[in-house]
This record gives C-alpha cells, structure tokens and sequence, in this order.
C-alpha cells in the first residue's frame, strides 16, 4: 500500500517534472552587446530558431565551443537561424570581450549580463553550453553541447519540436567554465520594507501614484505584489524605469535608470515570491508632495493653451504657441513646468522663436532658444551657473506636447513658469541642432543608418543632449570626432523609444575643442518587425509629422570665450555649419562638387573655382559661409529695392 501509493506519487512527480521540462517557455529580455547595440529576444519572432550560447573569456574549453558555434552560425544562418553569445560571467567587460570576439572571428553579438538576472533565469551552467529556443512558442528545445541537429529538429519540424534536453555534467569541468551566480537564491532574505519599497518609492512613485502618469498606482504592499510578474517583465525588458541611456557611457544629472544592484534586488526578490516580511510598509505612508512651483514664485507665468484630451486613440503632438508679452527683453535662469492633468501629459518641451525665424525652420519644430523639457520628474531645469538664455522682446513662446488618452476626456490646462537673472549672466547658454532634412529611408529595411554632425568652431562645453526620431528611431548616438582623428562616444542610447522624448544632461560639462565635430547617427527600423512602424512598405523622407521621420540631435552649450559682454555666436555662421554637417557625407569638412545639392551646383556651375578660396577642391564652413553672407547681402539689397519700387 505504502509501496503503491509511493510510486503514484513518484510517477505524478516525474510527470510534473517533464512537462515542466516541456513547458520551459523563455520570457522575453533586452541586453546590450559588448558594442553597446541592444538586442532584444522576442524581436526574432519570425526566425526558424535562436541559438544561444553561454561565453565566458577564462574558460579554455570555450575556444572549442565557440568555433563549433561559429561554424553552425554559418551553415545555418542563411535559413534565418538566429545566433547570440551570452556572456552572464562577473570577471569579463566589455573591452575583454571585444578583444576575445577578435581573437575569434565571432560574428555573432555578445549579450552582456552584468546583472545576471537573465543568466540565472535561462538556467545557464557552463561556458559553451548551448540553448536552442523555437520562437513559435518560446520553448527551450535544447540544452547541451554545440550540435547541429538540435537546430535541424527546430527547422524540419516546426510544429511539435521534440525536446532534446541533455543532461550537462558539471562534476568534470574547471571551475573557470562553470558560470557563478551568487546572488541567484538570495531572494527571501531581501527586506520589502527595508529595501525593496524604498527602491520603488526613488524610483518609481512618481509616476506610479493616484493621478500620475504610470498606469497603475504602487500604493501598498498588495498592488506590488499583484503586479510583480509584470515588474519583473518590464525590468528584463528594460522598459522600465523609462530611461534608455547605455550605463557604460557618461553620467547623467538626470538619470533615473537603476543601479545594477537595486536591479537584481527587485528582481531576486520577485523570485522568491515576493515575500513581506516584517516592519510598516513605507509605500502606505507615501505622499507625493505636490509643491507647485518648487524653486519659488516664478517671475512669469505663462498658461499654455487649453487642450482637449479625448478619451481614447492617438493624439498627435500639439504645437501651440503664445505671443511673448514682455516689452523688454529678459535673461531666464530656470524653467518649471506644471502638468494640467498629470495621468495624460506624457511630455512638454519649451522653447522660443525669435520674430525673423524664417517659416521653414518653424516647421521643422526647431527652438531657437530652448528651455525646458518635462517628464515627470523633470519638472524643473535650472541653467548651468551664471549662464542664461536672453528673450528679445517680441517672438513667442513655443511648446511641443505628447498627451496620452485615459479612458475619460479631459481638459489639459498646463503652464510653465519662468524664472530671470536680476544681473546680465556672465555666459550664454546656447542651442543648436545637428539635423539632416534630406533624410531617406528605404522601404523594409530593418537597420538603416543616418548621419549629420556640427562641427564646433571655437572651444565650447558641451551640457545637454535630446536625440530625437520618430517610430522607426530604434538607436541613436552622439560621438565627439576631434581633428586628430580620434573618436569617443558620449552618449549612447541603444534602444530609443519615441515614446519617451528625453534629454540627457551631464553632471560635468563635456570640454570640446576647437575644430572638433559633434557625430550624431540614428538607427531606424523601417521593417514589420518593428511593431510601431506605421508602414514598412514605404520609402520615409523627412517630415514633423511621426509617420515621417527625423534625423535630429539637440544639444546646449556654452563657448568657452563667449560672455555675454562681448557675444561671439554668428546666426548664419551656426545654419552654415548645420547645412555642412548634413551634405559633407564622408565627413572631411569641406562640400565636394559631388557633394553639392542640385540648386548650389546650378549656381555654381562658372565660379566653384572662385568661391573655392583655398583651392583644395572642396567647399568648407567659412567658404560656404562667404556665399551665405553674399547671398544675405544680395537678398537685403534686392529687399531695398523692392521697397523702393514699391514707393
Ligand atoms: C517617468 C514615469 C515613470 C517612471 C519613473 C516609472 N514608470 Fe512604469 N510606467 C509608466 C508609464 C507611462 C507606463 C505605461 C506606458 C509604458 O509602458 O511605457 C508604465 C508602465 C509600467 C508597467 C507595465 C504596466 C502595463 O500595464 O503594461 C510596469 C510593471 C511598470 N511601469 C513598473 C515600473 C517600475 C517598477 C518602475 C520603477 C523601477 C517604473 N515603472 C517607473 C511611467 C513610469
């Protein structure tokens, strides 16, 4: 009886055992490569197979594993079998990893998990082991050493792939090739009320409260603990906290993103159930402090013009302006911004247009002198020390804002509030943008790449960066080129998302050099792949509205030799080297002929040779500039004239 009974409990566990095995459904991630390119797994949905397999630089067998790896990344990639490396090791970085894909001819990204939080939930054992995922479902097929015929089940069997699932012996293999995960069963012992709700009340709440922006409210323990599948869902993802700057470059004023310890504490502790624990639970006791104008009373308020939200669909971005009512001019200090109705306002920029801004550059959506950008959390910008943006009287004041409907209609009546310098700062605080109206990108493509850059004429600090695309923006990455050839990255933002316009500030203003140019490439995902392309059938050209697309890199700045005494920033001198950093292609500083648009060449068709006036056979930023001062004068002239016949 005894026997019996036992043996029916035993086969019940050995059946629950091996659908466990069957079921074993991969969820989603995002990790970055050692480039610091994001990949994210579900991406690959119409691929025939992923094939993962676990890296690590210490571990001699590895060499072996990895050129088996690379050789059926070969025989199979062509039958759309997709192949990652993961390297989930606490030793390795992203330089020794670059050198070890080197040394190795690998052709496949590797994703790097600092965390270990996708290491440990993919169960990774060793260097070398190799994970085959069939995408129809998620399901882990295999588990073992490098072997084709795990990929070919996959390939000729799409509907029922049998589960080939080899045991991995660990007893014999070095302990470099063993993957550590310390942190993995450390769940239970993490405090909620200690750790985990203070985490979510920095980092979270602002959004996540009654009336705010997030969806749902972390309002007490409860709410936390139903919603914790799906935390742990956006935290792999890395949707959230919506903050999408590459961790490994710059630091960020800003940054709301978390670090990596706070990352694997929530996710740990999601792990071992979300336990309670002991103590009162701070997110009961939490309070948004809701202090309007947190710097003081603003000298000028402006109410931005009512908006209707509907209920539901999409509202397309609102571009209102407002009449500047001051008749002097002033110098602003600071900007905050007040969100009418928190739970819709998704974001708001702000900014100015002087009176002669020509209609073209207002419907590019530029600023002339911008001042702020809200997100909540952001509510506030205060300029760098002694540094100001100057007003001239006349111009307006213009906003950009994202609503997101609800599910009740509501009235928007958001203002910004401006603060002035009582003296003339000593600096200005300027802005410019890195652009490329001529932007084309080809129909079904799923990585094309666009790329303009501004080339600095006089030493500047560098203070805020604002990448900005439209729905087929996937990446975008500001590098400073100096003269000398060399390159750096200064930010990196591996998976932008529309959704989340942001600036980047930095916590030390980045020095520029003379001479050096300012690289900015956006990435666009113009593929049905891409689940927010609007239509993958068509060739997007330039255009404000989001099924166009943009290529545009804000950024503020101040010139180190300027002061506000004795004003060095040259308008047409700024548009000429914007132009220049969108037509030099190869990037050498001057416009060959070829380089030339169509209406340029026309005109220049007698006289490059004169307007060449160095004569190295390119056209640089002062040459071009020489014509654009020309052509302003003839304009001018011929406005005189016409004022003349007029009368
Ligand atoms: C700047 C505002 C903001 C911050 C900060 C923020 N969230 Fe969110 N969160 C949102 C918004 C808006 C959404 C819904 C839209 C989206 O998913 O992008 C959302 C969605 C979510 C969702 C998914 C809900 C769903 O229905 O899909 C979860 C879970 C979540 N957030 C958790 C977090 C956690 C955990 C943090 C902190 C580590 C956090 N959020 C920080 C604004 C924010």
């Amino acid at each position: 009886m005894i026997k019996s009974t036992f043996l029916v409990l035993m086969t019940l566990v050995l059946m629950l055992l091996t659908l466990g095995v069957q079921a074993e459904r991969v969820e989603n991630f995002v990790l970055l490569d050692q480039t610091g390119n994001a990949h994210e797994l579900y991406y690959h949905q119409s691929a025939t197979a992923i094939v993962l397999m676990s890296q690590n630089n210490l571990c001699p067998s590895t060499t072996n594993n990895v050129t088996a790896f690379n050789k059926l990344q070969e025989e199979f990639e062509q039958r759309n079998v997709r192949f990652f490396l993961i390297n989930s090791t606490l030793k390795d970085d992203r330089s020794s990893v670059v050198a070890f894909v080197n040394e190795h001819a690998i052709q496949a990204p590797v994703l790097m998990d600092k965390s270990q939080i996708i290491g440990e939930a993919l169960q990774l054992n060793l260097a070398g082991e190799m994970l085959v995922l069939n995408p129809n479902n998620w399901a882990l097929t295999y588990r073992g050493d490098a072997n084709p015929a795990a990929i070919r089940s996959l390939l000729n069997d799409q509907t029922t792939p049998s589960p080939i699932v080899a045991a991995t012996n660990t007893a014999q293999v070095p302990a470099a090739c063993k993957v550590d995960f310390p942190h993995k069963n450390t769940g239970h012992e993490i405090s909620y009320a200690k750790t985990i709700a203070p985490l979510l009340r920095d980092k979270c709440v602002v959004c996540h409260t009654e009336g705010g922006l997030g969806p749902w409210a972390m309002s007490d323990y409860n709410m936390v603990l139903g919603f914790s599948p799906m935390i742990r869902e956006v935290l792999r993802t890395k949707r959230m906290p919506p903050w999408h700057a590459d961790p490994h470059i710059g630091a960020w004023k800003n940054d709301i993103s978390l670090s990596t310890k706070q990352l694997q504490d929530l996710v740990h502790w999601i792990n071992a159930g979300s336990p309670r624990g002991t103590g009162p639970d701070p997110l009961q006791q939490t309070k948004i402090a809701n202090i309007e104008w947190p710097l003081g009373t603003p000298d000028l308020v402006l109410n931005i013009p009512a908006y209707t939200v509907p209920a539901s669909g999409v509202v397309n971005y609102q571009f209102p302006t407002i009449a500047n009512p001051l008749d002097t001019g002033v110098w602003i200090r600071a900007a905050t911004i007040v969100p009418g109705d928190r739970e819709v306002v998704h974001h708001i920029l702000a900014g100015t247009i002087d009176t002669d801004t020509t209609q073209l550059r207002r419907d590019s959506g530029v600023f002339d002198n911008y001042l702020i950008g809200y997100a909540p959390g952001n509510e506030s910008h205060t300029f760098p020390t002694d540094t100001g943006v100057y007003i001239p009287p006349g111009g307006e004041f213009a906003f950009q804002l994202h609503y997101t409907p609800v599910g009740r209609e509501t009235v928007d009546r958001s203002k910004i509030g401006l603060y002035f310098h009582t003296e003339k700062p000593k600096y200005f605080y300027r802005q410019d943008v890195v652009i490329d109206p001529t932007i084309k990108i080809p129909a079904n493509i799923s990585r094309h790449e666009q790329v303009a850059y501004y080339q600095f004429n006089k030493p500047a600090l560098l203070h805020d960066l604002i990448p900005h695309a439209h729905y087929r923006g996937v990446a975008s990455r500001f590098e400073l080129l100096k003269q000398d050839g060399t390159r750096e990255v200064i930010l990196n933002v591996p998976n932008y998302d529309f959704n989340w316009q942001r600036s980047y500030a930095f916590v030390s203003p980045k020095s520029i050099e003379a001479g050096t140019k300012l690289v900015h490439t956006t990435w666009y995902d113009n593929s049905t792949a891409n689940l927010s392309n609007p239509d993958p059938q068509r060739e997007v050209p330039w255009g404000l509205q989001s099924w166009d697309e943009m290529l545009y890199g804000a950024f503020s700045y101040t010139f180190v030799d300027e002061t506000t005494q004795a004003p060095i920033y040259d308008k047409i001198l700024a548009r000429v080297t914007q132009y220049v950093g969108f037509l030099d292609k190869d990037m050498n500083g001057k416009l060959s002929w070829r380089e030339l648009p169509k209406q340029l060449k026309k005109r220049l068709v007698q006289g490059f040779k004169a307007v060449d006036t160095n004569g190295d056979g390119g056209l640089d930023i002062q040459e071009m500039y020489e014509i654009s001062k020309r052509q302003q004068q003839h304009n001018q002239d011929g406005e005189k004239q016409e004022n003349v016949d007029a009368r």
